[in-house]
């Protein structure tokens, strides 16, 4: 019995990393709270820890918007992004003069999964922006990105 638990526990350790479309956000309500405000608490694993720590240094300057946090919110949610960053999933994510990215719409994971979506779609008044992710992705929210809970709106 002990020695069948711990063959499943390996095994469902080993299948993880096969699960592409399963993206939960681990536990963290001042990260949700903070990075959650404007848009969806994106999922960690989608950028490496470099790419989250320019993000995190740049805040004041954050995509044509004030984000900043007083110093105790911003280190904590840095140490979090960083021991949850991608890495294995996204590889580097860095351009090609190796300066940390910092949309997870640029990085090359994310553009290979989303070459079928076309440069019209993207701009759609109901979408906006690839960075709005449960226009499509109805269920981000609880880190699922299956093929089943995408409705791309009109
Ligand atoms: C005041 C609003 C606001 C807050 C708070 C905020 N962001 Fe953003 N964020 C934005 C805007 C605006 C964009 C650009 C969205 C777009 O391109 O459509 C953005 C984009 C991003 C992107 C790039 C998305 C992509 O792949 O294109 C990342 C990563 C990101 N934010 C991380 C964070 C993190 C981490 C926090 C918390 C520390 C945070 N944001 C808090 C407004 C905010
Ligand atoms: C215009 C609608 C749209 C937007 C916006 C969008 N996606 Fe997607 N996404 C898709 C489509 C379509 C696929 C491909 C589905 C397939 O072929 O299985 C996909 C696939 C994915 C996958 C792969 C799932 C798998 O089964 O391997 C992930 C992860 C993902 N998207 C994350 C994101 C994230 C994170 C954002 C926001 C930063 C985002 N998407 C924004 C439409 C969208």
């Amino acid at each position: 019995m002990k020695i069948r638990l711990s063959i499943a526990t390996l095994v469902a350790t080993l299948a993880l990393p096969a699960l592409a479309d399963r993206l939960p956000v681990p536990g963290n309500p001042v990260y949700v709270e903070e990075c959650g405000a404007c848009h969806l608490a994106y999922p960690p694993q989608l950028l490496d820890a470099h790419s989250w720590l320019h993000v995190m240094n740049g805040l004041d300057k954050h995509f044509g918007t004030d984000a900043s946090l007083d110093e105790r919110r911003r280190s904590a949610i840095t140490d979090f992004l960083g021991r949850n960053a991608g890495g294995r999933k996204t590889g580097v994510t860095a351009d090609a003069k190796g300066q940390p990215l910092l949309r997870i719409s640029d990085t090359a994971y994310f553009q290979r999964k989303h070459r079928e979506v076309d440069a019209a779609t993207w701009k759609r008044a109901s979408i906006k922006s690839p960075a709005n992710c449960a226009a499509c992705h109805v269920n981000a929210a609880t880190g699922d990105y299956s093929e089943r809970s995408i409705k791309i709106p009109k």
